[in-house]
């Protein structure tokens, strides 16, 4: 990572932490140049020390020349001399949408953040952190902007800390994380939205003038409406291998906003952050409010590159050991729902064995004696074993998992409960809802009051308890089915702060959760994919993208979520839904973490034949799929066949699935399809995985072609009516 300050000198130490101070700057612009391995941001100070976003995009080779980029533009008249501005403060010269909004303690309602001083710290080689320290003349209020620069991964997260010496508390109106600013001639927005096994269907549409909102308002289960995850194409809609684009996410489980500004320059603000709704925040003389981080990648040469850039990043930085193992499951939801016993679960262990997976994952329906979790209208929050399914409790089938030699996994959804449950007749205070209000459920439940550090213990306990009497446990499901309604809490004194202080009393409880528990695996569920985002990804280790696991629509499903998330972090189940066959279902799953959950004793010889070896050559390719680069190289919105190559950090070994996705007449692979990423000197041969038992590939294996070949001409898999699912691997020829 570099920080080149043309103004000042090169900053190239080993660990640098420089500080300028204004006095020193007097009068004169101070340029501030992040640069990653293809990117810069560059940042000015303006002579009356307005800090401003002056550049964003691609790298230049001779940095000073980034200060001449502003003379180019002659765009209209500019007002203010904020427009631009790197955190956009309201109530004084602007009058576009503020990053901060606040109301000081003597009741006044201007900000005007002024530079002051800029620090950098190095990290690591790749990981450089920038702070830069704003001020408001008048009153005692600051704000410092933080950016992390990931060097090779072309990826930065940004945040603030805002903080005063006010006499009295001073409210926070509007506070975000980030206020990015861009120049294209044209920007298209490629947002997602969906519902339960609907998640992540995108939608594209050119920015016009104005403000968009992207934003969700539900409290927990924040991203089943809306995900925080989005692309902006500059100039032109971005393709996969084509056009300039941005991802941001906002690296926060609870609500979100952003809103895209096109203003009357035809200029675009990016400003993103928690949601301000309902939660003016009180902040105290000397108390710190963090934001989330805002995480976002540029790309010049398409969607693809920044998708990889997220990859990278999300498995050397973020996601728990985003490089390391995963492992394979069986999960009874969809074999048994809440029906089962001792016995049946037994069956289960065997089946997991006789698969040839990892792991069996108990799911919902395991506890609860009172009122019995036989459904999902009861039970929830009392975390005892249900008498009369498990007399022998959770520690028998841990013991039943090892003598099958198989890992053992539990559900659960500690943060809800059931109103038919004890948690809640011992403790009603417990439960976020409105006190004079009719009680409102989402999935017959109510969200508890993380807000209340009581309950925090109460949640954490749910896991320890679970440890403490099943040390072998090796996998948790962690649920979250209902929204929040009724927002309230019975012992927060500012209610304002109750969506604020849910997300941090959750991560407290997660913090303390992987101090004991650092490495255990755990998918982060939510009623299908309702929650996923890269502040949760720190604490879990993959996450559920929908119920919906019908394989076809899976692949336009996943296909989306892997823009934003590499392929280790998606559990993708073998399950009954849809008409495809068990290949198909098989293929599809495992184009990331790979698990089942059917009935194994009702699966045709040749169908468990078939998983069997599928697991067995998972397991083999599962390096290139987890760790490896992912190409899109055909997508399933845009044509009969949908097409995806997994490759090796050496270019040696690739896993390429090709799928129909079109049930029409005659449709199949017409065409080739153009492999991506490969060494075009190097020689490779292909031959199909997963083959059917019974059934011949059509696929050549003796055959040689050149990385070169396999680009620029492409390769067949062969997919048509009768062969709807193909997995290809390709492996250099030494
Ligand atoms: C919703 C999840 O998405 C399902 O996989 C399952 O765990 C159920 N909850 C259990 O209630």
């Amino acid at each position: 990572m570099k920080f080149k300050k043309p103004f000042f000198r090169n900053l190239n130490g080993p660990v640098i932490a420089l500080l300028l101070f204004a006095s020193q700057v007097n009068a004169q612009k101070v340029n501030i140049t992040l640069e990653t391995k293809s990117n810069a941001l560059v940042l000015q100070a303006d002579d009356k020390k307005n800090l401003n976003t002056i550049y964003f995009g691609k790298k230049l080779s001779s940095p000073t020349e980034y200060e001449l980029i502003p003379s180019q533009f002659k765009q209209s008249a500019e007002y203010t001399g904020v427009l631009n501005s790197a955190y956009t403060s309201s109530g004084s010269r602007s009058l576009m949408e503020p990053a901060i909004t606040v109301t000081h303690s003597d009741g006044n309602n201007s900000l005007d953040l002024r530079y002051v001083s800029h620090s950098i710290k190095k990290e690591s080689d790749d990981v450089s952190l920038l702070s830069i320290i704003l001020k408001d003349p008048i009153y005692d209020f600051q704000v410092t902007l933080y950016y992390k620069s990931y060097y090779k991964d072309d990826v930065l997260e940004q945040w603030s800390v805002i903080k005063h010496k006010e006499k009295g508390n001073v409210l926070l109106q509007k506070y975000a994380s980030a206020n990015l600013y861009l120049k294209a001639g044209g920007f298209w927005l490629n947002q997602y939205h969906g519902d339960w096994a609907k998640e992540m269907q995108p939608e594209e549409s050119k920015i016009t003038h104005g403000i968009k909102t992207l934003d969700t308002k539900l409290g927990t289960r924040a991203n089943i409406f809306q995900p925080s995850v989005f692309m902006i194409s500059m100039d032109k809609p971005a393709t996969e291998d084509e056009g300039t684009v941005l991802f941001g996410a906002l690296e926060y489980s609870g609500n979100f906003k952003t809103d895209i500004e096109l203003d009357y320059l035809n200029n675009l603000k990016i400003i993103s952050g928690i949601n301000n709704y309902a939660s003016p925040y009180t902040l105290k003389p000397n108390e710190e409010f963090t934001t989330p981080a805002f995480l976002y990648t540029f790309s010049t040469t398409g969607k693809g590159v920044a998708s990889r850039n997220m990859h990278n990043w999300a498995r050397n930085y973020r996601v728990l050991d985003g490089k390391g193992d995963r492992l394979t499951l069986l999960n009874n939801w969809e074999s048994t729902y809440f029906d089962f016993n001792e016995a049946k679960l037994f069956d289960l262990l065997k089946d997991t064995k006789k698969l040839g997976v990892d792991l069996f994952l108990l799911d919902d329906g395991w506890f609860a004696n009172k009122y019995p979790r036989n459904g999902d209208g009861a039970g929830l929050g009392d975390w005892e074993e249900n008498k009369t399914k498990l007399p022998n409790g959770v520690s028998s089938l841990v013991k039943e998992a090892k003598s099958n030699n198989v890992k053992f996994g539990i559900w659960i959804e500690p943060e809800m409960v059931n109103p038919k449950s004890q948690l809640y007749e011992q403790h009603p205070d417990w439960v976020v809802k409105q006190p004079k209000r009719e009680e409102y459920y989402y999935r017959n439940q109510l969200v508890l009051d993380l807000t209340n550090p009581k309950v925090q213990d109460f949640v954490f306990g749910v896991v320890n308890d679970l440890f403490i009497k099943n040390p072998e446990l090796a996998f948790i499901k962690w649920d979250c089915n209902a929204v929040i309604y009724n927002a309230y809490s019975a012992t927060l004194g500012n209610q304002n702060h109750f969506y604020i202080e849910y997300m941090r009393g959750l991560y407290k409880v997660l913090e303390r959760v992987r101090a004991k528990y650092p490495t255990v695996p755990m998918m982060l569920c939510s009623g299908g994919g309702g929650r996923v985002d890269y502040a949760a990804l720190k604490y879990f280790t993959e996450f559920w993208p929908s119920d919906n696991t019908d394989p076809l629509e899976r692949i336009f499903i996943q296909w989306e979520y892997s823009y934003f998330y590499p392929a280790i972090t998606s559990s993708n189940h073998v399950t009954d839904w849809g008409k495809q066959s068990i290949k198909f279902r098989t293929d599809v799953a495992m184009m990331g973490k790979l698990g089942f959950d059917i009935v194994v004793s009702h699966l045709k010889d040749n169908d468990l034949k078939y998983c069997q070896e599928a697991i067995k050559t998972y397991n083999i390719v599962k390096p290139i799929i987890w760790h490896g680069d992912q190409y899109r190289l055909a997508n399933p919105r845009e044509g009969s066949v949908a097409s995806m190559l997994y490759l090796n950090g050496t270019k040696t070994s690739g896993v390429m699935f090709s799928y129909l996705v079109n049930n029409r007449y005659d449709e199949g692979s017409k065409m080739p399809v153009k492999l991506k990423g490969l060494d075009a000197a190097k020689k490779y041969n292909i031959k199909e995985l997963n083959i059917y038992p019974g059934t011949n590939s059509t696929i050549d294996s003796k055959k040689s072609y050149t990385g070169d070949f396999l680009m620029n001409i492409g390769f067949n898999p062969n997919v048509n009516s009768g062969r709807t699912s193909v997995i290809l691997q390709i492996d250099e020829i030494k």
